[in-house]
């Protein structure tokens, strides 16, 4: 039996990719090979990665001036390129001016990594509760290099409700949590990065939209794996690129291309998350702690209305044990933040939804 699965990712993917993935495992297109055994260059695998990036372009509507790429590193590897391609020095420590916001635990990350690469200015924060909103995002100057925002926030279940106004200067977005959920305007960004293991397909691809604009501005120092130009040139084949996640985020695409695009899966995501919100704000024992004006889609924490501390713990742990043995599994918050969160990405049917309300008036009573 399948559970649903509420983790923040790796988490569900739609089965009928799945189930094709295991048809044709030991032979893929009728070659008598797994797509794990193919050789990258091959006539074998050429069709399977074109196919992912056609599908993927058709999907999110990319424009020509734009490259795809599938690296490796997770969105964490990208905390580090982006700066070092777009806004490092002659050497490290010396480089260009770049705007953040910081609305979480993962900007955070960012903003310290590229630290080392850039001079990094923080123009707003919403540390200062909680990251339960987003904050205004101010224009940027003239000398940024670029604007870095988490367009969802994972952790904390945020997200942003327009593209912030970023006039000349590049904006560049984690979309790792809330990539291929809804219809994006790729032509605001210059560069949009997201991990594979939620939306897309399996931990290990690493998703890059680019403006052609924006390659080839890395330093000579920057090693050649971190170099965007690297991987462009050499249509993400420089070295042995993911394989296997590439062909299954194909899939993916094609279940996703089946189901009507980005606006069927929006509207899909809008019911599930609104009917998940508006049990929330009717619960005695939970409520969602986020500002409603920036509620995520994806990632909807909630906490016990218990104020003493012993006692919410205690409601919290029985909570997600007792959730699991029904079937409806990894629904504990984030180590850093607690309490607990229910991720519902593209792939999560409305049922497992229902599902955990059932279960939740059932905990509550
Ligand atoms: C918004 C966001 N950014 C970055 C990351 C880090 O991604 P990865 O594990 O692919 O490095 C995550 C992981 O969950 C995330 O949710």
């Amino acid at each position: 039996m399948r559970v649903y699965n509420f983790s923040p990712g790796p988490s569900m993917l739609p089965l009928p990719a799945l189930e094709k993935a295991a048809k044709e495992m030991t032979d893929t297109n009728g070659t008598g090979q797994s797509v794990m055994e193919m050789s990258h260059r091959s006539k074998d695998f050429k069709p399977i990665i074109e196919k992912t990036e056609a599908l993927l372009r058709e999907l999110m509507g990319i424009p020509a001036n734009y490259k795809v790429l599938f690296l490796q590193g997770g969105a964490s590897l990208q905390f580090s390129m982006v700066p070092l391609n777009l806004a490092a020095g002659d050497a490290p420590g010396k480089g260009k001016k770049a705007a953040y916001i910081d609305t979480g635990i993962w900007s955070d990350k960012a903003i310290k990594e590229a630290g080392k690469y850039a001079t990094v200015e923080v123009l707003a924060s919403s540390k200062d509760k909680a990251y339960t909103y987003i904050p205004d995002a101010p224009k940027p100057s003239e000398d940024h290099a670029y604007y870095h925002i988490t367009q969802n926030n994972t952790i904390v279940g945020t997200k942003w409700d327009k593209v912030p106004d970023t006039g000349s200067v590049t904006l560049v977005s984690d979309a790792s949590s809330n990539i291929l959920s809804e219809p994006l305007d790729v032509s605001k960004y210059g560069i949009i990065y997201a991990g594979a293991q939620k939306n897309l397909g399996p931990a290990g691809t690493t998703l890059v939209i680019i403006r052609e604009d924006l390659i080839g501005r890395a330093p000579a120092w920057t090693p050649v794996m971190l170099r965007y130009d690297t991987h462009a040139g050499e249509g993400s084949m420089y070295n042995t690129p993911p394989c296997y996640g590439i062909y299954i985020i194909g899939l993916v695409l094609d279940w996703l291309k089946q189901l009507g695009g980005l606006n069927a899966v929006a509207k899909m995501n809008r019911e599930k998350a609104e009917l998940f919100y508006n049990y929330l704000d009717n619960s005695k024992m939970f409520y969602s702690p986020v500002d409603k004006k920036y509620r995520s889609l994806m990632n909807i924490p909630f906490v016990p209305r218990e104020k003493d501390e012993a006692k919410k713990s205690e409601i919290e742990a029985r909570f997600v044990k007792e959730a699991a043995t029904a079937g409806l599994i990894n629904l504990a918050g984030h180590r850093l933040v607690g309490g607990m969160r229910a991720s519902i990405y593209n792939a999560m049917p409305i049922e497992g939804v229902k599902a955990l309300i059932d279960f939740m008036k059932k905990f509550e009573s």
